[in-house]
């Protein structure tokens, strides 16, 4: 064939339109967007158990299963043990099955490199390279007890893994660069050090004794102000220095060992970053097991991309677009919050199956403007139409057009309401909102029944002043005036003039003027593809407490029109 300079530009006009088809991030704001062709996306994923993707009949029953429980993403592994069983030779059936798969079932995929690590572990190197010790080295415990851990500070271990995830990333540009089904990659698994806080190697403890890298020193000074508390003290305790080996640096103890562990960590997941961009440029992510219930570096895996060391692995490894939590622990409002960051954006890759995830989902992309969340073992989950998932995932697709254009913009929160936490004040224009758990309120005995409550959570969003979208399950929303200040709480006030609602002593006090807020209307509505609303139906007298509360019952995930208006 005979190239003219016309088919040359329109094969480059083509391959850039390609690339810019592929998902990436975009700043929208205080929020950072996940992009698939060319819109917004929330990812509604599940992550398969990790043994679920390994048979092709597994992965034909699935998926079937993951569309009709109303998923758009499905986080699956790419096992490097099965892709090259035999060195340099390589196996994508089961990778090409997922992507398959995917398409057909309207879903998107975000791969899961398990190389080198896994849990910490190197359980899914493949054999040859786990018999050929000498060539791959362990990492070591200060006892000198080798580990089934890969040794970060190995070139041949980099070297290894480093072809295989090129092979799959060359593998996955070759077969989706059109279509886009791929969406993100996460690298590696919950990598970290186990038993003790770091590798105790020949080569880490040389590096142990080393300089600290200029780099990371030059990273600490310029954004000194920004650090995590805990690495500002920690290098502050040492006076802040500029020069030193890690323990001069960053002080004696397990945390600067994990400090030292995260920065090689770092750098050799931001090689394999590097790979990953240069031939298939989609966003790269690294998930973290949490340092939940007192244990120390090395009790959970040390060094992983935990918040504490945030800035260890955002000097160390900037080809990573997100630093994620994995969530298995109680406090999830306060997990969440440690990262969703100015400089990283909040994606949760798994999180406990539980009925309680159809609210968590309203919640982190109402208050942190998530790229996704994904319960783990998601093949487990009802596909009931009535399952809490199913349902909040529906709801959620259906308001993804209109969440995704207030992102970042501080109009929306999010609701959390459990056991511990049932209530939840917030201020808007002039108006003080007063959000509860469905069971908190004091006509309903249900709460003193001893039933075990559903969490309850939802989404608030301000279109105007007198104007606001109100989705999610278990939730009570009142509006009243700032200055409105007619019901107090009568233990403050003595015993006089009490009145008793579902035994909760209430006293009202004299009126002291001025406009009140009052619910207008409360109609259930229908978010269409392009954002607009279509009316369902109007809620009103018993459903919203004779115009007292916006309210949406357990069990039931809606999305609400509320207008207010004054009255004096
Ligand atoms: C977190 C890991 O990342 C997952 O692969 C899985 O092992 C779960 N823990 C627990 O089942």
């Amino acid at each position: 064939m005979k190239l003219t300079l016309f088919s040359i530009l329109f094969f480059i006009a083509i391959s850039i339109q390609a690339q810019q088809d592929l998902a990436h991030l975009k700043v929208q704001g205080s929020a950072t967007q996940l992009i698939v062709h060319g819109k917004p996306f929330l990812i509604l994923g599940g992550e398969l158990g990790n043994s679920s993707a390994a048979s092709i009949a597994d992965i034909e029953r699935h998926f079937p299963k993951l569309k009709r429980m109303g998923l758009n993403t499905v986080l699956v592994p790419a096992y490097w043990d099965l892709i090259e069983p035999v060195e340099g030779e390589y196996n994508f059936t089961l990778v090409d099955k997922v992507i398959n798969q995917a398409r057909e079932n309207e879903l998107k995929v975000v791969f899961l490199w398990f190389g080198a690590w896994k849990n910490s572990m190197s359980c899914y190197t493949p054999l040859w390279f786990k018999k050929d010790y000498k060539k791959y080295p362990r990492a070591y415990t200060k006892a000198g007890k080798p580990l089934e851990i890969a040794s970060s500070f190995s070139e041949n271990v980099f070297q290894a893994d480093n072809r295989a995830f090129s092979q799959l990333m060359k593998h996955i540009a070759s077969v989706d660069k059109e279509q886009g089904t791929v969406i993100m990659v996460q690298i590696e698994n919950e990598i970290g050090m186990l038993e003790d806080a770091r590798d105790y190697s020949k080569e880490a403890n040389t590096l142990f004794n080393a300089q600290v890298p200029e780099t990371l020193i030059a990273y600490l000074n310029k954004n000194k102000k920004t650090l995590h508390p805990q690495m500002l003290k920690k290098w502050g305790e040492q006076g802040y220095k500029k020069k030193g080996n890690w323990q001069e640096i960053f002080g004696n103890d397990l945390y600067t060992d994990e400090i030292f562990m995260a920065w090689s960590y770092a750098q050799y997941v931001e090689k394999l970053a590097k790979t990953a961009r240069s031939i298939h440029n989609i966003p790269l992510f690294v998930n973290a097991a949490m340092n939940s219930r007192n244990r120390k570096p090395g009790e959970y895996p040390s060094a992983g991309p935990l918040a504490h060391l945030s800035d260890i692995w955002h000097c160390g490894a900037p080809s990573i677009d997100i630093l994620a939590p994995d969530l298995y622990d109680k406090g999830f409002t306060n997990w969440v919050a440690q990262y969703k960051l100015p400089d990283n954006p909040l994606f949760i890759p798994e999180i406990r199956l539980s009925d309680n995830n159809g609210v968590q989902a309203f919640y982190v992309f109402g208050e942190h403007d998530a790229i996704g969340i994904c319960p783990f073992s998601i093949e487990n989950g009802s596909d009931s139409e009535q399952a809490p998932l199913v349902q909040s995932y529906a709801k959620l697709k259906e308001l993804m057009p209109l969440l995704t254009k207030y992102q970042g913009k501080g109009t929306m929160n999010g609701l959390y309401f459990d056991s511990d936490d049932k209530e939840r004040v917030l201020y808007k224009d002039d108006l003080k909102i007063t959000c509860r758990h469905y069971f908190t309120l004091p006509w309903d005995s249900r709460a003193a029944d001893g039933s075990v409550w559903p969490d309850g959570g939802g989404i608030l969003l301000r279109i105007s002043e007198d104007e606001y979208i109100i989705a999610g399950s278990g939730i009570v929303i009142e509006f009243e005036k700032k200055e409105e200040n007619n019901v107090i709480d009568a233990k403050e006030l003595g015993e006089d003039g009490f009145i008793n609602m579902g035994g909760k002593d209430i006293k009202q006090v004299a009126w002291k003027g001025g406009l009140r807020a009052g619910i207008g209307t409360v109609d259930e509505i229908k978010i269409k593809g392009d954002g607009t609303f279509e009316y369902i139906r109007r809620l009103n007298g018993d459903q919203t407490h004779q115009g007292r509360h916006v309210r949406i019952p357990v069990g039931e995930f809606s999305i609400l029109h509320v207008k207010l208006y004054e009255y004096k």
